[in-house]
């Protein structure tokens, strides 16, 4: 078994101390696991899209970085593929996901690593662009850490850590937030947490050493019954979406508390459901489509608004 973690803090910092002592408690469970663990901000990105390796389906010419520095993103990208499990932590700052998780997944993740497009390719015969791994089923935790003591300053941590892999379809088993991590390196005196921290890699290494059928969540439970949060967008009325995966129900009342109920049409457009990554393949698909048949229509109403950018536009002299 090799399990990744790849860390979004700062090295040494408390969010690699905690997942360190996961892959601690991991490594204790599965004595044979190979660990590997990747801080975010040591990786390079190139210039260009990375291609051949990776599937490119969609949106092959929109990740253009501006870095002049090495790619590192085959090497990273090599790790996951080779992973039966992934565990993915970052810092909570102001109220969100570090912004290295972000850039990670928008540059190297996302559409460039997704299951459905992968498949897509493949039934267009560009099979040999897809690196056939991606169908490996994978197990993933997450921890989210924050220097706060409540919900309040960390609403956006788990969701957005939650986004990361889903195109991969990898199967997330636990997840937990870290409070009051306030200093460099004290979250070691969290003795609860970092009990907890131990327990989410434990989890990881057992539900990655069973086969796919059995794994399971085995973490807090949420409103939702496929994230497991309970994050919530109300769009009209009791009807509701999932904040965190997209799944459509509403909000009932049951036995003075507010339950999320779900049928199986709503669970399906959640983006954690195969179907989901389907339809919005669908739909990206038929967007393109549409468009392409108007883009002649493009430089008439975007010249103006170029020349105006180029009137007030503002870059920094070096
Ligand atoms: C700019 C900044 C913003 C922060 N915002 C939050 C926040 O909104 N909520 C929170 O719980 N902690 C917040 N923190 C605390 C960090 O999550 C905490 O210091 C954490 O230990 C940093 O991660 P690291 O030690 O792994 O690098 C913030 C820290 C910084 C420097």
């Amino acid at each position: 078994m090799k399990i990744l973690a790849l860390c979004g803090g700062s090295p040494g910092g408390n969010t690699e101390l905690a997942l360190t002592a996961a892959l601690r408690a991991a490594h204790k469970a599965e004595p044979s696991a190979t660990i590997t663990l990747i801080r975010l901000c040591e990786l390079s990105v190139g210039t260009s899209n990375i291609s051949g390796q990776l599937p490119h389906p969609f949106a092959a010419e929109s990740n253009k970085v501006a870095s002049s520095g090495p790619d590192d993103r085959p090497w990273v990208v090599n790790h996951i593929m080779e992973a039966d499990a992934i565990l993915l932590g970052a810092p909570v700052m102001s109220r969100v996901t570090h912004w290295l998780v972000k850039w990670f997944q928008d540059t190297t993740l996302g559409p460039y690593q997704d299951v459905h497009a992968a498949r897509s390719m493949i039934s267009m015969g560009k099979g040999d662009l897809v690196d056939q791994r991606i169908f490996k089923p994978r197990v993933a935790a997450l921890l989210s850490l924050g220097g706060s003591l409540g919900s309040e300053w960390t609403t956006f941590g788990l969701p957005t850590l939650q986004q990361v892999f889903f195109p991969m379809a990898v199967k997330i088993v636990d997840q937990m937030e870290v409070y009051g991590a306030g200093l460099p390196g004290s979250v070691v005196l969290l003795d609860d947490q970092m009990a907890r921290a131990e327990e989410l890699g434990r989890n990881l290494a057992e539900q990655a050493a069973k086969s796919p059928e059995e794994r399971t969540y085995v973490g807090a439970s949420g409103l939702c019954p496929l994230c497991h949060l309970s994050i919530v967008v109300f769009t009209g009325g009791n009807k509701v979406d999932c904040g965190g995966c997209g799944a459509k129900g509403k909000a009932v009342l049951r036995d003075g508390s507010i339950a999320l109920e779900f049928d199986q049409e709503g669970l399906d457009v959640s983006v954690l459901s195969p179907q989901g990554l389907v339809i919005h393949g669908k739909e990206i698909m038929a967007t393109g489509g549409r468009l392409r048949k108007i883009m002649d229509q493009v430089p008439a109403k975007k010249d103006p608004l170029v020349q105006l950018s180029s009137e007030w536009l503002a870059s920094p002299e070096r």
